[in-house]
């Protein structure tokens, strides 16, 4: 009942999220275009810094820009910031709902630190806030004045956090972490500075005095360093699909890579944005996308075949030993109520069914058992390898 119950929150609340990150991340490019494309016009009344003119939807839009404040402020303003907020709370819940519910299988791996669940949970909210001390702690210091220093210290930070968390947690837990940490930076630049800068300036201009500029650039500050680290989060949010990257031996280093890649290419859009046209930015983005694959094949570990001939029994066993408590259309695992992603390994004939995703998922990568709970030995993983790789045969007896 309960895990129904948990099922199904999972559904609603991802659902939820992935909406309102769409919501989010959607009017965050489309603003960071917007200020790209204003032009400015002498005809504009004051304060107007620049206009924009667009055609969308069967109507046409006039922009204006005031970078300060218009002189007379308009009663009725729209705030964009629920689209964060609600981002980042059915985010959290749904981090609670899998990873912290479920830490003992989701989060810790015996094999890297034999944590406590609630251990983990405790160190995951402990990165979570903790990154953002140091992010804030970074932007108020003189290097927050620098954009290029203070990007790359703030991305070797976060890479460092990952070496630490693929210590701590096993790699999927590891990496939803990073994604959790740099989205909680994003959702408190909003909720800590953007939009308590813009009240400070609305208040300002209520009271007649003049808004210090000061607050203005502090919030564009935040607000573009959003604005590069949304790739790299996109990518650790669907990062769980690729095992070929999370559970890689030098998993921290093709994330920083992939962050990397994503960040470069996103600052290419930018500059593309204010007329900059520089194509080899885009091509350095998609040289470290592709140093990252080099890497990632270079270093995959190559199961070493066991000796000897491997019979279906032992595969059976082993299977029955470390996956069919989950993979079964009648999981006995708890919190487990239907065989993950369809897959069970009820009969022979599902096992050869699905050795190339069993290879994928279990001898090139340690990714299942999840968690390892069960304490599989790389031995056991070399002969599930040998297996397929002399053909997945049910009976070899009679071969
Ligand atoms: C504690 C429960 C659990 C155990 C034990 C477990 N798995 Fe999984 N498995 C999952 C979950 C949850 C998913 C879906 C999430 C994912 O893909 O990581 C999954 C996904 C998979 C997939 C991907 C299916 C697809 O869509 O391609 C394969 C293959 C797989 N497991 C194989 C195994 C093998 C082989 C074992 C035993 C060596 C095993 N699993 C043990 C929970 C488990």
């Amino acid at each position: 009942m309960w895990a129904d119950i948990l099922a199904w929150l999972n559904l609603a609340l991802r659902w939820f999220h992935v909406t309102a990150g769409i919501a989010w991340i959607g009017s965050s490019f489309y603003f960071m275009w917007l200020d790209a494309h204003l032009k400015p016009n002498p005809k504009a009344p004051k304060g107007v810094y620049g206009e924009l003119w667009a055609v969308h939807g069967g109507g046409f839009y006039h922009k204006q820009k005031y970078t300060v404040a218009p002189a007379d402020l308009p009663d009725d303003l729209h705030w964009f910031k629920w689209e964060a907020y609600t981002t980042w709370i059915t985010g959290f819940l749904l981090l609670t709902v899998i990873y912290y519910a479920g830490a003992g299988v989701y989060l810790v791996d015996p094999a890297k630190a034999d944590l406590e669940p609630w251990q983990a949970v405790l160190i995951g909210l402990g990165f979570l806030g903790g990154g953002w001390l140091v992010y804030d702690g970074l932007c108020r210091s003189p290097l927050g004045k620098r954009n290029l220093p203070f990007g790359v210290v703030w991305f070797a930070m976060l890479v460092a956090a990952c070496w630490a968390l693929t210590r701590l947690f096993n790699d999927r837990g590891a990496f939803i972490h990073v994604g959790a940490m740099i989205g909680t930076v994003m959702v408190a630049n909003v909720f800590l500075i953007i939009i308590p800068n813009q009240r400070k300036v609305v208040a300002a201009m209520l009271a007649g005095e003049a808004p210090n500029p000061a607050l203005g650039l502090q919030a564009k500050q935040r607000s573009v360093h959003n604005n590069y680290m949304t790739l790299p989060v996109l990518f650790l949010m669907v990062s769980n699909h690729y095992p070929m990257v999370v559970s890689s031996p030098i998993n921290w280093i093709l994330l920083g890579g992939i962050g990397g890649s994503g960040w470069v290419i996103r600052h290419f859009f930018n500059l593309k944005n204010t007329g900059q046209t520089k194509p080899m930015v885009l091509v350095n983005g998609v040289m470290i996308f592709i140093a990252v694959i080099i890497a990632a094949e270079a270093t995959k570990p190559k199961p070493t075949a066991s000796k000897g001939e491997v019979h279906f029994a032992q595969v059976q066993a082993i299977v029955s030993t470390h996956c069919v408590m989950c993979h079964s259309a009648t999981p006995t695992h708890a919190g487990f109520t239907a065989p993950p992603n369809g897959v069970s390994f009820d009969s022979p004939d599902l096992i050869r069914k699905y050795a190339p995703r069993i290879e994928e998922r279990a001898v090139t990568t340690d990714s299942m058992p999840l968690g390892n709970e069960t304490h599989m030995a790389p031995a056991e993983r070399q002969m599930l390898g040998q297996w397929i790789k002399s053909g997945a045969k049910l009976d070899t007896a009679s071969q």
